[in-house]
């Protein structure tokens, strides 16, 4: 114990911290009804008396030491948390400058096609990025070797069964239709992913939205003047439709539908590739065999579905040239929406 006098002393002296807890256990180690200090009390009797005076005054010095520095330390440790404690509650500095942030142009451009659907009766649905093959595909009228499976490359997770990120919005159709009664109407915005070179006109990630109308007696016209309302909602009242036929296997007939050119008005630019119309979707009537597929008699109902790529529209609409852009978080693109809702 005697020896180990000069090493507490020490330790003592170079004490620190600025934590309570671990200040408080330095007291007890030292302080406390069996600490270091009461043993050495308790030790005194037995040092040989020609050493005890030099002990007592080292067992004092100790003593002093250790309950100099707690209180030395005990009045930073106070003197910080209470100015920690001030500053919390100081009302009257100035806030923090937060920059606000602005709307993404998808986004701003989805929300712009729900609110327009929703005008006429469109309710919002949402599924899994993560789809079966039924949903992506199966239950969609791609047979298992049919060739339209090539159509989009897909990114695949696991085979057998397979599993796979979506490669299209048409997979929340099914989910839709195996579990709502009709009559149906909902338009469904969601991420897609396909495996795709990525350049200024193609991306693996995208958007898109598809919409769904199944009822009695739905019929092709419905779907055109849907269309119609939706093509000048979005890009003005002298927009003009045309829709060129085409193939989906979830859809027939099916068709593209084209836009007249809002930049040249027609007149021919590079945007419309001098044709004077742009591509924007593919819509079709709901085949009934995916009517069936998913639980819904062909017979007494019908329906029709389309889907739009929502990247064109934005591109259309701001006239935006580089696909790649929507994705690279590049805040001189991004502030130039601040505007826009
Ligand atoms: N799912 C189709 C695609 O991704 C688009 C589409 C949707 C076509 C609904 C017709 C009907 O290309």
């Amino acid at each position: 114990m005697y020896e180990n006098i000069n090493n507490w002393l020490k330790e003592a002296e170079a004490f620190f911290t600025d934590d309570a807890d671990v200040l408080e256990s330095f007291k007890i180690k030292y302080l406390s009804k069996k600490g270091i200090l009461n043993q050495l009390f308790e030790e005194f009797k037995n040092v040989p008396a020609e050493q005890k005076k030099d002990f007592g005054l080292k067992v004092n010095m100790l003593k002093k030491v250790v309950s100099e520095k707690i209180a030395q330390l005990k009045s930073e440790i106070e003197k910080v948390s209470s100015k920690e404690s001030k500053e919390e509650l100081d009302l009257t500095l100035p806030v923090g400058f937060t920059e606000l942030g602005t709307r993404h142009p998808i986004s701003i451009v989805r929300n712009h096609i729900i609110e327009i659907f929703s005008r006429i009766g469109f309710t919002v649905s949402d599924g899994p990025e993560i789809e079966d093959d039924w949903h992506n595909f199966t239950a969609l009228n791609f047979p298992y070797e049919h060739p339209a499976r090539d159509m989009q490359d897909t990114f695949f997770i696991e085979q057998n069964p397979d599993i796979a990120l979506r490669t299209h919005t048409s997979s929340v159709q099914v989910r839709v239709m195996e579990n709502t009664k009709p009559p149906i109407r909902t338009i469904s915005p969601g991420r897609v992913f396909r495996n795709e070179a990525i350049s200024a006109r193609a991306h693996c990630i995208f958007h898109q939205i598809e919409g769904l109308y199944v009822d009695k007696d739905v019929s092709f016209a419905d779907l055109k003047q849907t269309l119609l309302y939706f093509a000048k909602e979005m890009f003005g009242e002298d927009t003009k439709i045309r829709l060129r036929p085409s193939f989906f296997p979830f859809t027939e007939p099916s068709a593209e539908m084209d836009i007249s050119c809002n930049l040249c008005k027609g007149k021919g630019c590079n945007i419309c590739k001098y044709t004077g119309w742009v591509e924007i979707l593919g819509c079709g009537m709901v085949d009934p065999n995916v009517l069936e597929n998913c639980g819904i008699d062909s017979k007494i109902y019908s329906g029709y579905a389309f889907g739009m790529g929502i990247e064109r529209m934005t591109m259309l609409k701001y006239q935006i040239k580089d696909l790649r852009l929507f994705f690279e978080n590049d805040m001189n693109f991004l502030k130039q929406f601040e505007s826009s809702i």
